[in-house]
């Protein structure tokens, strides 16, 4: 009897695969990145160690982002905090676009680079071409040494540690945290509640765990459909693109993100009885413009389960809407679509596993792609 020996059985601990290990190790990592760049009394931010003082940072007057995958998708998150905060003009382009298209970038725009790996061919090349046309560029990168770490003017390290999953979860949780530091010190305004705020995430996170029963119980559920959609607003619509990524590449569903508002122009024409639509409503101010779209999705026979935090007054509202509910711990607003990735990794994973896919290593992907 031949006995299969896996080597990496050691390492993954008491988890089943890489990936659940490293969404677990989240709240860490994110602590980590936190480390030492906010002051917990002041709520101010200080990136010196990655070389940029505060002066240099405010002369930039655009921020362009490149990044690859998920990386991107943190990109498009950092996009609506630096708007936000920050109050400058953001472009968020994957970087095979940008390599290859006429980017508008120069002295008086920072240009920031996103990858776990520091080895992605088109962002390395988009990185190279940024730094052509007088643009210096802040890589933020979780592998110190790499590529990019190397070529790029200054270095953000996010602190997830080794990922050895294919789909990323802790380096794409690090790499949001980055991008909130980032445009905290981009603004020219203090922001200390927004600083001290950052603090409470890895202990938010590690509630947010708590939800694995629940999501593990609606993704048996969910396992048998071929297309699902994810819909949010703002930061949420940002996350969704996240949740229908981690699903389609190790569930091999279909899954596809919208802006919930852009249903009514084509989407809804796919919604039909049974149909799963995971709705993301965790920001008060577009709460109800959500619903809306959720009840639309229902009128059609859909199936809507909704993110949305765990307080009486988002429960009431979004019940009357949704056939399953996903609640998150009750954390600051800001915090809440970052807590919000969790439980789609999680329903990501438990799909797959409940499909029997290879979770660690989905057909046809690679961990970095180094290649064009
Ligand atoms: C590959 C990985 C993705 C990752 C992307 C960018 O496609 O499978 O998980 O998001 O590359 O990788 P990077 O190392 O640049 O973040």
């Amino acid at each position: 009897v031949e006995v299969a020996w896996d080597a990496s059985a050691a390492e993954k601990g008491s988890f089943d695969h890489f990936m659940m290990k490293e969404i677990y190790e989240q709240p860490q990592a994110v602590r980590q990145t936190l480390a030492g760049r906010v002051d917990p009394a002041a709520g101010s931010v200080d990136l010196s160690g990655a070389g940029l003082s505060p002066d240099r940072l405010r002369s930039f007057e655009r921020i362009q982002i490149v990044a690859c995958g998920t990386a991107w998708h943190a990109g498009l998150v950092g996009r609506r905090l630096i708007e936000a905060w920050a109050r400058l003009p953001v472009q968020v382009d994957v970087a095979s676009e940008f390599r290859y298209g006429e980017p508008l970038v120069d002295g008086r725009t920072l240009t920031v680079a996103i990858s776990q790996s520091g080895e992605t061919a088109d962002t390395l090349a988009a990185v190279r071409e940024a730094r052509r046309l007088g643009s210096p560029v802040l890589g933020i990168v979780n592998v110190e040494g790499s590529s990019l770490a190397r070529e790029a003017d200054w270095v953000l390290t996010t602190k997830a540690g080794p990922e050895v999953a294919v789909p990323s979860t802790k380096a794409y949780l690090t790499q949001v945290v980055a991008l909130h530091l980032l445009a905290l010190a981009l603004s020219r305004v203090e922001r200390p509640e927004e600083g001290r705020m950052l603090l409470q995430l890895p202990q938010r996170i590690e509630q947010t765990l708590a939800m694995e029963p629940r999501v593990r119980e609606l993704a048996r559920q969910l396992a048998g459909q071929s297309h699902l959609f994810y819909i949010g607003r703002g930061l949420d619509y940002a996350v969704a693109m996240e949740g229908a990524l981690k699903l389609k590449e190790i569930s091999y569903i279909h899954a596809e993100a919208y802006a919930a508002g852009e249903l009514k122009h084509g989407t809804l024409a796919l919604i039909e009885p049974g149909r799963t639509v995971v709705a993301l409503a965790t920001q008060e101010a577009l709460r109800t413009k959500t619903v809306g779209n959720m009840v639309e999705v229902k009128a059609r026979g859909g199936r809507v389960v909704a993110v949305t935090p765990d307080r009486p007054d988002a429960r009431k509202e979004v019940e009357v809407a949704a056939d399953a509910l996903l609640a998150l711990p009750d954390a600051p607003e800001g915090l809440l679509p970052v807590l919000a990735a969790v439980p789609l990794q999680m329903l990501a994973y438990f799909a797959a596993v409940e499909r029997g896919c290879d979770v660690d290593r989905p057909r046809n992907l690679a961990k970095s792609v180094t290649v064009e």
